[in-house]
């Protein structure tokens, strides 16, 4: 089987380059990615003679043509995924999230190619914090920034094109991830690179708002598990149980680190702030028999920290540009 990996240079993609090379032997993997800021090709260092990397655009129709003429499956995980980043310029989001999906939808159209379009838990807003309620595959599309927005839209193509054309699409809605190879303008990665920096976690209002973890491994065995066994046309909703507010994160960091639980720094909140994400994954589980491995958040995050301490070479390019771009905006 030859699958096409769009953004197969971030973060969860080269993991899931990675995990597919590591478990499913028979798999010949081919990547397209347009190396972004977001994107390190040394993610893909360790796998690189095993794998055929299109350096490219998404929305480039010819190319895209051509890839998904040449495989039997497309996993689509290229996008802008920041929502800071939506939040300051969203016109790389519009093009990339929803003109990336179309390009790619109409290449599949054209060759009767199956496509996981891997999306996230954004799409349906937030809950309070005092909701008990979680997100299900029937909540409804209420997306709050311009990130969430366009990646509903890359959805809805989805779905009408599942249902217009035929086309043999599933879609899977994940919560937050953390795990090696993530970007340090994300809120874990820069809060553990700021603490072997020695500075202070940079902490957004009061730490209130609630995110669902999820260990990047769990995701990318759950994306298998749909490409296996999913239904065409059909969504499902990947989540570990794992809730926790960005406080509790940020103090359990300073635990591993030995340093005072209260040795952080609230800083300017995000604009549009979602509160609380929650996701309910019965379907995944009991339909197609997913289960995650990664079940205790503290040993997963302990992992996380190490293999930050020892890739400092993957991560530190980046870090000082992605602390005055947070600077200049009070975070
Ligand atoms: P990332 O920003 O780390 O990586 C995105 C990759 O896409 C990069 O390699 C980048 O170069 C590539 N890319 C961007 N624009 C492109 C274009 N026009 N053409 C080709 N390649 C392009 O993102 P990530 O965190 O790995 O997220 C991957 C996917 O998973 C996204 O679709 C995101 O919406 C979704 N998702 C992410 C999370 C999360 O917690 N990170 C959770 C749920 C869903
Ligand atoms: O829910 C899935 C989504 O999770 C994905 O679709 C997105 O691609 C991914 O980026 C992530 O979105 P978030 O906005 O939730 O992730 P981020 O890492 O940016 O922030 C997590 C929380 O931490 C959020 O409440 C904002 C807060 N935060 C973030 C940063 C960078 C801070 O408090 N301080 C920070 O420095």
């Amino acid at each position: 089987m030859r699958v096409l990996v769009t953004g197969g240079a971030g973060f969860i993609g080269a993991n899931f380059v990675h995990a597919t090379l590591g478990r499913r032997p028979d798999v010949e993997v081919v990547v397209l990615d347009a190396l972004t800021y977001a994107a390190d090709e040394s993610s893909l260092a360790p796998v690189r003679e095993r794998i055929t990397l299109h350096v490219g655009d998404v929305t480039d129709a010819a190319l895209v043509d051509r890839l998904v003429g040449e495989c039997d499956v497309v996993v689509h995980f290229a996008a802008e995924s920041h929502n800071d980043n939506s939040l300051l310029d969203p016109t790389p989001f519009v093009q990339t999230n929803v003109l990336g999906t179309f390009t790619l939808l109409e290449a599949v159209r054209r060759h009767g190619v199956r496509l996981h379009h891997v999306s996230t838990d954004e799409v349906y807003g937030d809950l309070e914090l005092d909701d008990p309620a979680r997100f299900t595959e029937a909540t409804p599309y209420n997306p709050s920034s311009p990130y969430s927005s366009t990646k509903a839209g890359s959805d809805l193509l989805v779905r009408a094109w599942v249902r217009s054309f035929g086309v043999q699409a599933t879609i899977s809605n994940c919560s937050n991830n953390y795990g090696p190879y993530q970007h340090v303008e994300k809120f874990i990665p820069r809060q553990i690179t700021n603490l072997i920096d020695g500075e202070r976690p940079k902490v957004y209002g009061a730490g209130a708002n609630v995110r669902d973890w999820i260990h990047v491994e769990d995701h990318n065995e759950a994306v298998w598990t749909i490409i296996e066994r999913g239904q065409p046309g059909e969504t499902y909703l990947i989540g570990a149980d794992g809730e926790r507010s960005n406080l509790e994160v940020v103090q359990d960091l300073l635990e591993v680190f030995g340093r005072d639980r209260d040795d952080y720094e609230p800083v300017t909140d995000r604009a549009g702030h979602d509160l609380r994400y929650a996701i309910d994954s019965s379907r995944l589980r009991v339909e197609l028999g997913w289960e995650p491995r990664y079940t205790d958040f503290a040993d997963g995050l302990a992992r996380t920290v190490a293999w930050y301490r020892e890739h400092e070479d993957w991560w530190r390019p980046a870090k000082a540009a992605t602390e005055a771009r947070y600077a200049a905006g009070g975070q």
